[in-house]
């Protein structure tokens, strides 16, 4: 379905093949909370409410990871755009495109004149055009072409611009479960052609004090962020839940390298899913997974990378080693 389009701005959604992908409506929401330990899926914490306080997270004092990205890339993007000479970029989860302009500006200053390509991939719509009119503003060589999709249905059908680079930033790679990861790099690598590009954004381990506070910050962003998740379950499904009988919990697990982020239980109570015939007792102190956010280490990405076809070409961190920028090239 073609949603806009004038000459430099097109956007396809690709989201009617999602209900064919994942099964009937809520279906996910069902098995997770069936599950022993239960879980909910991670997307159902980005609302409209759940992306604002996302937003909020990102300036909390505790929360480095945004600012230590936008860091390194605005040091790092003239060389990735001579080490690449990419002219298409594409971005995986684009969201805002915030730290896109650190790429494109790169990109824009090395093809000087000549046209450069921009395809932001995102399940929201509504995003994807505000952020994709923005740009063709501010870089007039630039040609847009959004994908409205999943990764994995953007990454099977890619469209044809010329010598791509696909970035993945904001660490989101740590919400992948590790058993899931290999089979993502391979869908990568399937997209690509031998010599473009894959730019990855990781946060890394480091001090599990300075973890838990990035999850768990004072003002309670954090907290609001994640029991939010219980009202647009309300809202979705007809749902039962009192958000103010849950707690936020989001510890380190050092074994699984992982923050782990729960909504627990305050009382022994009973919720209702109306609209998923759905009713769950939970025990107090019950835990519901909500995310996890993976810690990686360089080296051992490096070569679970160069395993599936993937050189690194570069990799950017900040003094304090706390996260990494990595350039990789299809092999
Ligand atoms: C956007 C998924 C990378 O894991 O740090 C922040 C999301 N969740 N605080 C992260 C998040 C709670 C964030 N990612």
């Amino acid at each position: 379905m073609l949603l806009a389009s004038g000459f430099r701005l097109s956007v396809r959604s690709l989201m009617s093949r999602v209900v064919a992908v994942k099964g009937s409506y809520g279906q996910d929401v069902v098995e997770g909370l069936s599950q022993a330990p239960r879980s909910i899926p991670t997307y159902y914490l980005y609302d409209d409410y759940g992306s604002e306080l996302f937003e909020q997270i990102c300036i909390q004092p505790e929360y480095y990871p945004t600012r230590t990205e936008r860091q390194i890339l605005r040091r790092a993007a003239p060389e990735i755009a001579s080490i690449t000479k990419t002219r298409s970029l594409v971005e995986l989860g684009s969201g805002s495109s915030s730290k896109t302009r650190l790429l494109l500006d790169g990109m824009v200053s090395y093809w000087e004149e000549q046209p450069v390509y921009y395809v932001p991939i995102d399940v929201s719509a509504g995003i994807l055009e505000r952020s994709a009119m923005a740009l063709l503003d501010s870089y007039p060589t630039l040609t847009v072409q959004g994908l409205v999709a999943t990764y994995e249905l953007a990454l099977a059908d890619l469209p044809p611009v010329p010598d791509r680079l696909v970035a993945f930033l904001g660490s989101t790679l740590g919400n992948i479960p590790p058993h899931e990861c290999d089979h993502f790099f391979a869908q990568v690598a399937e997209a690509l052609a031998v010599g473009e590009y894959f730019l990855i954004g990781v946060d890394l381990q480091k001090d599990i004090a300075i973890l838990e506070a990035a999850y768990n910050d004072q003002a309670g962003v954090s907290a609001a962020f994640n029991l939010n998740i219980l009202n647009h379950l309300n809202r979705r499904f007809g749902g039962t839940f009192i958000p103010a009988q849950f707690r936020h919990y989001a510890p380190y697990n050092p074994t699984a390298h992982q923050i782990e982020i729960y909504v627990t239980s305050d009382r022994e109570q009973t919720v209702t899913l109306g609209a998923l015939s759905l009713s769950l007792h939970l025990s107090a102190g019950e835990k519901i997974l909500t995310e996890v956010s993976r810690k990686f280490q360089v080296s051992e990405l490096r070569s679970q990378l160069a395993s599936l076809g993937f050189m690194t070409q570069g990799v950017w961190t900040d003094s304090q080693d706390w996260y990494a920028v990595m350039l990789l090239q299809k092999n």
